[in-house]
């Protein structure tokens, strides 16, 4: 779920009202979102939400978001209580959903979220929208987030809660709506065709299977790895209560998609329940024979429930994961695991494996293992092991680069280090940053790195290519950018690190591997905000007052296209160190020196020559001078 820093709105009335035009009967454009939902709160009615526990719904006029009216929530004694609505009738699997919803908290403060309850077998799932958003008294909080359904349900609702406290809360101007699929393209060659040398795979999340997400998966893929279905967390949240629903409906894809699976992954340092690290009393482990004993039953046992359960379907597995840290002398990284078991855990979780699947292809997977420091280490490692007996076929390479990181020259270096050593080698989550550093962000992924992504794609595929007998897999962490982990790690932010676009489409990443000679022919996709379509754009920066440290500006954006938008994302740099602390009439946040302000829920449709605006407070210090430059939704504008 992408969650985008948010800062407080603050209803500024008089330069809100002078500036802003909303719009509020334009048409969405054909390519735009479809809303399914609105709740404005203006008809008398609670709007069909419903309380969550016992505390009491009413319609209210007391204060609104947008209007007169709004949805009051009120007598809550748990944190968990707040407003629910009924989603089941109206989402569908496989679709992505963008929910806004706008809360107040009337005293005091606290944290709100916004979540998805979902049922399929009278099992509740819980799964997460927005993440705790700060809320002050008396103010709106605007809380943006996508969902997209990957299971069947009988029961499906979105709620409201609160991180701590039980303050009455307001709810106003929600809206749901969605941006039908682009129909993938089918008249470009198959990623797994052009690249015949080995099987190149995807990993997933569940949406993936599903509309045109597994139509693209099934035309370019011929191998597929769960992107954390398989993970301890996923598979054995308590202790011999297996799931393997998620990862199941993969393998029955793959399977009559004639595609491979790639098992990731049976022992990590993260996403592991903490029942695993508990002694026999419900303790903290500490490291004693006892406590070593349990640890090593429990990952026994957990090897056998999870690779046993798939036995031939899942011919190569991630053993462990990541369990090299270059800066310990001895180059092994302190997780509970090592601290417990020393390096048996390792030796256990290849030789139980390697008795569960006799025929499988076992491999150690780490990422960064093109840095000197680190592959020496790793390798070490694997002889060590290899000179011990235990049943290492591989060396995984994760692979997670961005545009001007590893060179060539690096990432070979890499491959034959492992060569002697006679393992195979995959390159098992590989994906291409298009930033260089944590404190750039952009809006929407500029050409010029995109570029540069591709390039990275080309010379890195070939070297693969190249290495064909060492090399017996390749797979991109993710399926098209509309869903890659990269936009929340390592920091929020739009990343574009596929071969596919947001919208399904071939990105020059994609000609990188297909056919270089292509590279710089395909057209960037919209912003990848909801939908709009970019187009030309106006703005006009003004300072209005400041004072010692402080300032207050507004920015007025015009849409100076033929195309109405029907949500817009307005960027720019603050080059002097200046810092936005607040900002209305849209949601604000900086990384950075990048400002990145999105529409409200009411000022998101701007008609041909249409104009709206946000105001904001910020900090300054020395020079406070006008951002040069400013983007909508991922174009450049002229400033004014
Ligand atoms: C990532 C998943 O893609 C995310 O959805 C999850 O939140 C965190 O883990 N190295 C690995 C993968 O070995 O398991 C990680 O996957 C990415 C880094």
């Amino acid at each position: 779920m992408r969650a985008w820093t948010r800062l407080a709105p603050v209803v500024a009335a008089g330069l809100a009202a002078a500036l802003l035009v909303p719009l509020m009967d334009a048409q969405a454009d054909e390519a735009g979102p479809v809303t399914v939902v609105t709740s404005t709160f203006e008809d008398g009615t609670t709007g069909g939400w419903v309380p969550r526990g016992a505390e009491v719904l009413s319609h209210s006029t007391t204060v609104a978001h947008g209007g007169t009216g709004s949805l009051a929530i009120a007598g809550r004694t748990r944190t968990w209580e707040g407003p629910v609505l009924d989603v089941l009738g109206t989402f569908d699997k496989g679709v992505r959903y963008t929910i806004s919803v706008w809360v107040r908290l009337a005293t005091g403060s606290d944290s709100a979220r916004l979540s998805v309850e979902r049922r399929t077998g009278g099992t509740a799932s819980y799964d997460q929208v927005v993440g705790n958003t700060a809320l002050t008294a008396g103010a709106w909080v605007n809380l943006t987030g996508t969902y997209t359904l990957a299971t069947d349900v009988e029961y499906l609702t979105v709620y409201v809660e609160t991180a701590s406290g039980f303050g009455d809360l307001h709810l106003d101007d929600v809206t749901i709506s969605y941006v039908p699929d682009t129909p993938i393209q089918t008249d470009i060659p198959s990623v797994k065709d052009v690249v015949a040398e080995f099987p190149v795979g995807a990993a997933i999340t569940p949406a993936a299977l599903l509309g045109e997400h597994g139509k693209l998966l099934a035309k370019h893929f011929d191998s597929i790895t769960p992107g954390n279905a398989l993970k301890w967390d996923a598979t054995e949240p308590a202790e011999g209560t297996f799931r393997f629903a998620d990862a199941d409906a993969m393998v029955t894809f793959a399977k009559a998609h004639g595609q491979a699976v790639r098992g990731h992954t049976l022992v990590w340092h993260n996403q592991t329940p903490a029942w695993v690290f508990l002694d026999a009393n419900g303790n903290a482990m500490t490291a004693t024979p006892e406590n070593k004993a349990l640890l090593l039953a429990r990952l026994e046992a957990h090897i056998r429930g999870v690779a046993g359960h798939y036995g031939a379907d899942i011919p190569v597995w991630d053993v462990v994961n990541e369990v090299i840290d270059e800066s310990q002398s001895d180059g092994y990284r302190r997780s509970r695991w090592y601290e417990i078991t020393g390096l048996d855990y390792i030796r256990t979780a290849f030789r139980v494996t390697r008795e569960v699947l006799p025929n499988a292809k076992l491999f150690i997977n780490d990422y960064n293992t093109n840095v000197p420091a680190k592959r020496d280490k790793l390798h070490a490692l694997v002889a060590l092991l290899k000179s011990e007996g235990v049943p290492v076929d591989g060396v995984g390479h994760q692979m997670h680069v961005n545009i001007d990181w590893p060179s060539t020259a690096e990432t070979e270096a890499m491959i034959t280090t492992f060569v002697p050593l006679g393992v195979e080698q995959q390159i098992t989550e590989m994906d291409v940053s298009i930033y260089t550093g944590n404190g750039e962000s952009f809006p929407a992924p500029p050409a010029d790195r995109l570029l540069k992504v591709a390039y990275k794609y080309r010379d890195l595929f070939a070297l693969y290519r190249r290495y064909a007998t060492e090399i017996t897999s390749v797979t991109v962490w993710g399926l098209a950018d509309d869903d890659t982990w990269l936009d929340t790690f390592p920091v929020t932010r739009k990343d574009a690190p596929l071969l596919f676009d947001t919208r399904l489409q071939a990105k020059d990443a994609y000609w990188g591997v297909v056919d270089p000679s292509k590279i710089g022919t395909t057209t960037p996709a919209p912003t990848p905000t909801g939908g709009a379509t970019a187009g030309a754009c106006a703005v006009t920066y003004r300072v209005t007052g400041q004072w010692q440290g402080g300032f207050q500006g507004d920015v007025k954006i015009t849409n100076t296209s033929a195309a109405a938008l029907s949500s817009w994302t307005l960027g720019w740099n603050f080059t002097a160190g200046q810092q936005l602390s607040q900002l209305w009439g849209g949601t604000g946040s900086q990384s950075g020196t990048t400002v990145t302000v999105r529409n409200a829920s009411w000022n998101g449709t701007l008609a041909p020559g249409a104009s709206t605006g946000a105001g904001f407070l910020a900090s300054w210090t020395g020079t406070n001078p006008a951002p040069s430059a400013f983007t909508l939704n991922g174009t450049a504008c002229t400033s004014a």
